[in-house]
């Protein structure tokens, strides 16, 4: 499905680091803290082990308790909603514009408007189980789908209207801009992943970003199993979490940031290719940029069928010619655990399910060449 961009600068940097002593907590993870939040334009970066890990702290410094509401998406990988249940916090899902999958702003206005509101009116937005202790309403863990940034402005302007923190799952957009302004800049805190599928890897990792002093420094003792300034290595003043990226990691994604603009510039070309290729099919819906984004980072290129049978078809026909091809994302609210502890059913959010439904990551990454988005290309049209 992808394929991490791995050159000899970045195998060098990985074999230097094994060279020295310092194997964890040395001088990388600072360099790679500074190389990205350089990047992006935020006053703190912290490196964490994995998005996922990144989030978690995000929400524990958003101080999200036990019976806490959270607004986010089912439209999304599964830890944006798997970080607010570590917290023993619920989600409550928004559904998505149709054609990013992004949070639909109108909805989850409408969403943190009732809740407030109370009674009723909130109860139509909880779940039919799993919210009988249900608190207040704190936080948006909005969510930059397939690298796409989802609508900020509105999603602010809700957060401040409600008195929400807004936390912005970046884990895909490394790169790219809303208006002009750097995904995962545009919340109170943002999050980037580096698994190897991502636009910068590090194996695995991730990056928190904020301009929240206070916070900063309170995610980088949760981090280290909550050692604060002046603990020694035997003294814990907060109830932290082993959430360090490892110095050979960090190496490594300062060696990609060192080139991201390249990175980045791949990954569009191959974008393009599928583009320019794959527009004149009618039963075929390609990626679509809104308005407010004003660089577009490829994470994935997803395509849409008419509907799921079509998706199945399709799917069945590349694998028979050794095309792997993944159904993107399966909504969270139908996961079995999910359903478990919360009674939803698939129809709770008609766009969630429908993209669910008909969505196709194609190969993709930016080492693709342009012969092979060739063959993606025919094969499709084919099968079709
Ligand atoms: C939207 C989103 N959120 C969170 C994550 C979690 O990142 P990680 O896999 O590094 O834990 C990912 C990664 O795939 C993601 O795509």
């Amino acid at each position: 499905m992808s394929s991490p961009d791995l050159t000899e600068l970045e195998r060098q940097a990985v074999l230097d680091v094994v060279q020295t002593r310092h194997l964890s907590m040395g001088p990388k993870i600072k360099e790679f803290e500074v190389a990205v939040s350089g990047f992006v334009g935020s006053k703190y970066g912290i490196g964490v082990n994995s998005g996922t890990s990144g989030l978690h702290l995000c929400l524990l410094a958003a101080g999200i308790q036990p019976g806490d509401l959270v607004l986010t998406t089912s439209f999304s990988f599964i830890s944006s909603s798997n970080v607010i249940l570590y917290c023993g916090a619920i989600p409550i899902f928004v559904d998505v514009d149709p054609r990013t999958g992004n949070i639909d702003p109108v909805q989850l206005e409408q969403a943190a408007a009732d809740i407030s509101a109370g009674g009723e009116q909130a109860r139509k937005w909880l779940p039919r189980k799993g919210a009988e202790n249900a608190g207040e309403l704190k936080a948006i863990l909005s969510v930059d789908v397939f690298g796409q940034p989802a609508d900020h402005d509105e999603i602010n302007r809700i957060a401040k209207k409600y008195n929400l923190i807004h936390i912005e799952d970046s884990c895909e957009a490394l790169g790219s801009t809303y208006k002009n302004k750097k995904a995962g800049t545009v919340a109170d805190f943002g999050v980037f992943a580096f698994y190897p599928n991502k636009q910068v890897t590090t194996g695995e990792g991730g990056m928190i970003v904020t301009d929240n002093e206070e916070a900063a420094v309170y995610m980088t003792s949760l981090r280290n199993l909550g050692r604060s300034v002046g603990d020694t290595w035997l003294s814990h003043t907060h109830l932290g979490y082993n959430y360090r990226l490892n110095e050979m990691s960090a190496a490594l994604g300062v060696a990609q940031m060192s080139r991201i603009e390249q990175l980045l510039a791949s990954r569009a070309q191959v974008a393009k290719w599928y583009f320019e290729r794959m527009s004149d099919i009618p039963s075929l819906s390609l990626p679509h940029i809104t308005d407010t984004t004003s660089f577009m980072s490829w994470f994935v290129f997803v395509v849409h069928l008419n509907n799921l049978t079509e998706r199945e078809r399709l799917a069945e026909a590349l694998s028979l010619v050794n095309i792997p091809v993944r159904p993107y994302f399966i909504p969270i609210h139908i996961q079995p655990y999910f359903v478990k502890l919360f009674g939803y059913i698939a129809e709770d959010f008609p766009n969630t399910l429908s993209l669910g439904q008909r969505g196709l990551a194609l190969p993709f990454s930016g080492v693709m060449t342009e012969e092979q988005v060739d063959y993606v290309a025919q094969q499709i049209k084919q099968s079709l």
